[in-house]
């Protein structure tokens, strides 16, 4: 038993911040942000939209896509770092709007690779014969945690969510994914406050997510090049087999540099980067539903997806859509 993907959507709140808009707040220039990072705009909530809004769009979309009722769902996997509520998680407000019940539903974090990492885990509840319709969803609000005087991030992240209906298939689907993580990273990337710790940074304003740009490009350009090789020689997969490159969308610097490591040329990339930034765990669905939507994506072509974030986590999956 396999899984594969039957439908996809994805969801951008309605309100762009432009580099413009953002020389307004903070000593950059467009010049600057779109050489260093490929980002041009980028869509950003408005204050009462939720991380479970922009979810609940994309599923509906992906449902729609694949031909099923919400009330065909029995799973609901969400990757997000910036859920509405403590508890309950937003896999379980998700099911709420969506007016089903009883089926699991539940969250997990892993920063900008928690797509990844919920698909693999969706993955394996298809495989085993524990769903038979899984929502799979990337979806965060990362404009909420940023500090927006610090301009070597506030200019990066952005908001929005994507979605996929994983059903079982006799042929993969999806072939294999690949899930990593290394916590010695932990002090070059994070958000430095939250409940247990008492929310104490927050409170006093000094909170918001930190980051050393430059020590994380060089280990996100090693990781990720060494992922994608190990994904395609586990599978056997030569390079040139390949259609599609689905990348985390963090900098069009470190997408261009798996690539060419791939000997991949540009015209087989997903690139979205310059209209919405680095949209954390909704990054790799949005561009997978981008490319599928506009019609790029075919049915029946070889997908790699990979992404790396704060922890760091990163993952992969080769996938035939
Ligand atoms: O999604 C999770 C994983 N995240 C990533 O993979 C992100 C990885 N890192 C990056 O993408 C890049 O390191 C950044 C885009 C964050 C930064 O690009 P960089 O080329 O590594 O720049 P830098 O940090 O080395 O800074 C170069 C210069 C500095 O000025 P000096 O010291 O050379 O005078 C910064 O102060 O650029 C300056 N700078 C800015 N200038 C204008 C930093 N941010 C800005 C800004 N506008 N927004």
């Amino acid at each position: 038993m396999f899984s594969r993907i039957a439908g996809t959507g994805s969801y951008l709140p309605e309100k762009i911040l432009t580099n413009a808009d953002l020389e307004k707040l903070v000593d950059t220039n467009d010049e600057w942000i779109r050489t260093r990072t490929g980002i041009s705009r980028r869509h950003v909530v408005v204050p009462g939209e939720t991380t479970t809004d922009l979810a609940e769009r994309a599923a509906r979309k992906a449902l729609e896509a694949a031909g099923v009722e919400p009330g065909d769902v029995d799973l609901i996997c969400v990757g997000t770092t910036t859920p509405d509520l403590v508890f309950p998680n937003v896999g379980t407000l998700l099911q709420r709007r969506l007016g089903i019940h009883g089926c699991a539903a539940f969250s997990l974090e892993a920063a900008c690779a928690g797509f990844l990492y919920a698909l693999g885990v969706a993955d394996k509840f298809v495989r085993l014969g524990d769903a038979k319709c899984a929502l799979v969803i990337g979806a965060d609000t990362l404009t909420r945690i940023v500090d927006w005087t610090d301009r070597s991030t506030c200019v990066l992240f952005a908001d929005g969510a994507g979605a996929v209906v994983l059903q079982p298939a006799k042929e993969p689907g999806i072939i294999s994914t690949h899930l990593h993580a290394d916590g010695k990273y932990k002090d070059l990337l994070l958000y430095p406050d939250g409940v247990s710790l008492g929310f104490d940074l927050m409170r006093a304003g000094k909170a918001g997510v930190r980051m050393k740009g430059n020590e994380v490009y060089k280990v996100a350009v090693n990781t990720l090049g060494q992922l994608v090789t190990k994904t395609l020689a586990a599978n056997g997969v030569s390079q040139s087999d390949l259609d599609w490159l689905i990348p985390h969308q963090a900098n069009i610097r470190i997408i261009e540099a798996i690539a060419k490591r791939l000997e991949m040329p540009m015209e087989k990339v997903i690139v979205t980067i310059g209209d919405h930034g680095n949209t954390s765990a909704a990054s790799v669905p949005l561009a997978l539903d981008t490319g599928v939507r506009d019609g790029r994506v075919k049915r029946g072509q070889l997908l790699l997806l990979e992404a790396f974030g704060g922890g760091f986590t990163w993952g992969s999956a080769l996938l035939r859509y």
